[in-house]
Formats: structure tokens, sequence, C-alpha cells
């Protein structure tokens, strides 16, 4: 099967670090093509190669992983649908990959309903200026103050920074201890598998391959829960 393929140039597949980076080492792992370097946790390592498969894997900041695959400097990419939304770049979605499923919100005290009904002149405190750009001012045509945090978005409401977030929700805990709740829900995300557009035509064949198997396993997983949830 490897026969070959010592000509062929490397595909370089960009991870966003930490849990989706995780995640999809074991997909790739599941169809068969290992890259154990990135899985040690202890590593500092951000990039391996799979010489078998002809295949860079390397780890980035999720907010770079667009970047690199818009620019070619990745063939593939794995990152949240937030992170896609958020960088607009071109490029091919090619896959759901069904895990890092959470909610896309707009969350704050339970007080802040009636502002949002009433379309008044808020403060939205988020890591996603442009998904709430885009929400408040294109679909609720509302016009607001964005401002941009880095992380802890939790704390702006509470600290009087602003009226309301867009955030990620995934299991609530993190609203429901800072005493916030989801005000309206904007979209739901999960991990994507992206592809540059020039990638997508020159290396087709094996581009298509490693999609067709993922898909391939994540239906076989769907249908091993469905058959479970039967017996
Ligand atoms: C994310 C998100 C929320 C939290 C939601 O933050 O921004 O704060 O997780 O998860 P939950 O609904 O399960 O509580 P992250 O942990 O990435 O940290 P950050 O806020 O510093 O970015």
């Amino acid at each position: 099967m490897n026969k070959g393929t010592n000509g062929m140039r490397y595909i370089t597949v960009a991870l966003a670090k930490g849990r989706l980076a995780e995640n999809t080492l074991g997909l790739f792992e599941q169809i068969g093509i290992a890259c154990d370097e990135l899985k040690d946790k202890k590593s500092r390592k951000l990039i391996f190669v799979n010489e078998e498969h002809r295949l860079i894997f390397f780890l980035a900041k999720a907010n770079d992983v667009p970047t690199y695959v818009e620019y070619g400097a990745a063939d593939i990419g794995v990152v949240g649908k937030d992170t896609l939304l958020e960088e607009g770049r071109k490029m091919y979605e090619v896959l759901d990959l069904g895990f890092g499923k959470c909610r896309m919100c707009v969350a704050g005290p339970p007080s802040a309903h009636d502002l949002l009904k009433h379309g008044e002149l808020i403060r939205v405190a988020t890591k996603y200026p442009n998904v709430a750009k885009d929400y408040f001012y294109n679909k609720k045509h509302q016009t607001v103050e964005i401002i941009k945090l880095n992380g802890s978005v939790e704390l702006a409401p509470i600290v009087g920074l602003s009226e309301v977030i867009v955030d990620l929700v995934e299991t609530g805990t993190t609203l429901k201890e800072n005493g916030l709740v989801i005000l309206e829900e904007i979209c739901n995300i999960s991990a994507r598998m992206v592809v540059n557009e020039v990638s997508m035509k020159m290396e087709h064949e094996r581009i298509s391959k490693i999609i067709k198997d993922i898909k391939g396993y994540l239906a076989k997983q769907d249908q091993q829960l469905v058959n479970g949830g039967k017996s």
C-alpha cells in the first residue's frame, strides 16, 4: 500500500491545540494514521511527521488554524465552527467531526432579558466580536457596543463591563456558577475539518481518501450508538 510513496509530497494538517487536537489524533488513529508523539501531553513538540503516510501534523492556536489553511501552509485543518465563523476565512468546510459540541449564546443576568427584548443600546463582551456583530447587526438589527475580551468573559456582566456576553456554552456550569443564564441561542458549534481550496484540487485523491475514511468511521460509530440504544 505504501509502495511508491517516497516521491509524494507531504500533506500538512493543522490542529487546534487542546481537546480538539486530542480527539482528532484519536480519529486519525482509528483510520490507521498514528501520531503518538503529539499525543504525549508532557511533550512541548508542535510538529510531527508521519513518514509512512507522508503527513505532517502540527499544533496551532485555534484562531490561527484558519489562517494556516487559507494561506496553504496547512492543507487540512481541524478547528471549532466558532473559530471558523469568527475568522471568516476562505476555505472548504468538508466535515462535521461531531465532537467539541456546544452552543454560541447570548448570556447575562436574568434581568438582561428586557434589555434585549426592547432593543436597547447595550454593551456585549465577547471573544467573538465578528460573530456578535453579525448576530446583533445583521440578524437582529440591533445596535450594540461590542467589547472584545480574551477569556473569562462571564466576568464582564458581573463587574459591570457589559450588560450581556456572547460566548460558548457547553455544560452551562460556568454560567450557572456565576449567576448568569442563556438569553438567546445563536448557533450550534462543533469541530470541523477544513481544506485549503488549492490543496483540494492538487491533492484531491489523498485528501478525499482521508475525508472518506473519517466519514466512514464516524458513520460506524453513529450506527453502533443507535444499535446500542436499541438493545
Ligand atoms: C469556555 C467558554 C465558557 C466555558 C463554557 O471557556 O468560553 O467560558 O468554556 O463551558 P461550560 O458551559 O461547560 O461551563 P474556556 O474554558 O475555553 O476558557 P476562557 O473563558 O478563558 O476562554
